[in-house]
């Protein structure tokens, strides 16, 4: 099959509104792209093959905002810390160890193998700060099929001898040689500039970067207001800045183009900041509790009308399923609204569908949706497997998938209209 073909099913994906909508019928793909559901076949695409997955729920394909491809090892591991003392203590230690190209190699064989026959369609990723083993880690990924972002990482301050770049200027040096050799190999595999966080940036590594961003059209990604202590650390470290996220914006990292995981304590001017850039925001619940961020307001994100998305950011989280992810989405919203703020409702599971899809569809362009002229982006889940003695309406199966999701199996997955290999 290659990307002409209709698959006949149950599709399921979110409007504009964030509403469920419920299909039946069949959905055609055409050069990659999505013609639209049709209750029947029309004629000028009655030559087309056809994959009949009838009684099968067909979504968009998830998309993950933001996964650290360099942690996925210890997934699961250190959670009783919170976020510098795990990092300190986890993540350093182990993400020094991808200098070596081979350990590197290893490790990101089995990243990419796991994300390839999860329910992901599209990911942003952060690797480690070494060149060679994140181009490593993006060979692998263009084999996927899937549509990647992938960024080296820059850190040349405030973290241990043996994970630091030797200074601004060869971060940026090895950052340009990263960008050109990404660009000149890859198609659905792009670089982007990608700080960890504004304690392991200096001034003069952000200005380069910054600079960086506008010479290559490239795009940016990074953490921002994610715990107390490093907002208090940022302050310190940057005291003219009006609030974190303008030490950001100062050199020029925020736009369009621009992910911004978690943003729990983002205060009004920070969040309207994000809001004129069209930052996407990145919203990554397991993980926010997991080291004990706190949780986000992304009910009040998505009302002033912020770009938001989901991320798994393992090893923060501790699983690359979305759709545990979706769940906890809803958990951690109902969470805020007893505990800290009643002014905002919780999350419904159809908002959690829809930050997945087409809130972070958006940012890789006309992508989470089945409308006509969307990339043929789409899951075929089986649910057979959950035994009940009732029979539930399509709505309510889209509602079980996402609780019971290891219950289900995904049977097809498709990226642009290419069939990823589940094998
Ligand atoms: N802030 C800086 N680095 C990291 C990281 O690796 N994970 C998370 N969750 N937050 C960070
Ligand atoms: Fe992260």
């Amino acid at each position: 099959m290659n990307r002409d073909f209709i698959l006949k099913g149950t599709f399921c994906d979110c409007g504009e509104d964030r509403a469920l909508r419920i299909r039946a019928g069949f959905g055609v793909c055409e050069g990659g792209v999505c013609r639209g559901i049709f209750a029947d076949i029309p004629e000028k695409y009655a030559g087309l093959p056809m994959r009949d997955c009838t009684g099968m729920l067909i979504l968009p394909g998830l998309v993950d905002l933001h996964v650290h491809a360099s942690q996925y090892g210890f997934r699961g591991a250190g959670l009783d810390r919170q976020l510098l003392d795990w990092l300190n203590n986890y993540t350093f230690p182990e993400e020094a160890r991808y200098a070596d190209v081979g350990y590197a190699s290893e490790a990101y064989v089995i990243f990419a193998g796991d994300l390839r026959r999860s329910a992901t369609t599209r990911a942003a990723i952060f690797a480690t700060i070494h060149t060679d083993g994140t181009l490593a880690l993006m060979d692998l990924l263009e084999k996927t099929g899937l549509e990647t972002r992938v960024g080296k990482l820059n850190m040349d301050r405030n973290s241990p001898d043996y994970y630091r770049e030797a200074s601004a200027e060869a971060s940026i040096s090895e950052t340009a040689r990263f960008i050109e050799e990404a660009k000149g190999r890859f198609t659905r595999t792009q670089p982007i500039i990608t700080p960890r966080f504004i304690p392991t940036a200096s001034d003069e590594l952000m200005r380069g970067l910054g600079a960086l961003k506008r010479r290559y059209g490239v795009g940016a990604q990074s953490h921002l207001s994610e715990n107390g202590d490093e907002i208090r650390w940022v302050a310190e470290l940057c005291p003219w800045v009006k609030h974190y996220g303008d030490a950001y914006d100062q050199p020029g990292l925020l736009g369009g183009d621009t992910i911004m995981a978690h943003c729990i304590h983002s205060g009004d001017d920070e969040v309207a900041l994000l809001k004129e850039r069209g930052v996407f925001v990145a919203h990554c619940p397991r993980s926010n509790i997991n080291v004990m961020s706190g949780l986000a307001p992304i009910r009040k994100y998505i009302e002033l009308g912020l770009h938001v998305g989901i991320g798994s950011d393992v090893a923060g989280g501790d699983t690359l399923s979305l759709f545990e992810e979706m769940a906890e989405v809803v958990r951690a919203s109902k969470m805020r609204w007893q505990y800290v703020d009643a002014q905002y409702k919780p999350l419904t599971v159809a908002d959690a569908l829809y930050l997945a899809t087409r809130g972070g569809g958006a940012y890789f362009g006309r992508v989470g949706c089945f409308d006509e002229g969307y990339e043929f982006d789409a899951i075929v889940m089986d649910d057979s497997a959950i035994k009940s003695g009732m029979t539930l309406a399509d709505e309510a199966r889209v509602e079980r998938l996402i609780y019971q999701s290891g219950r289900c199996v995904l049977r097809a997955k498709f990226c642009a209209g290419r069939e990823i290999d589940l094998a």
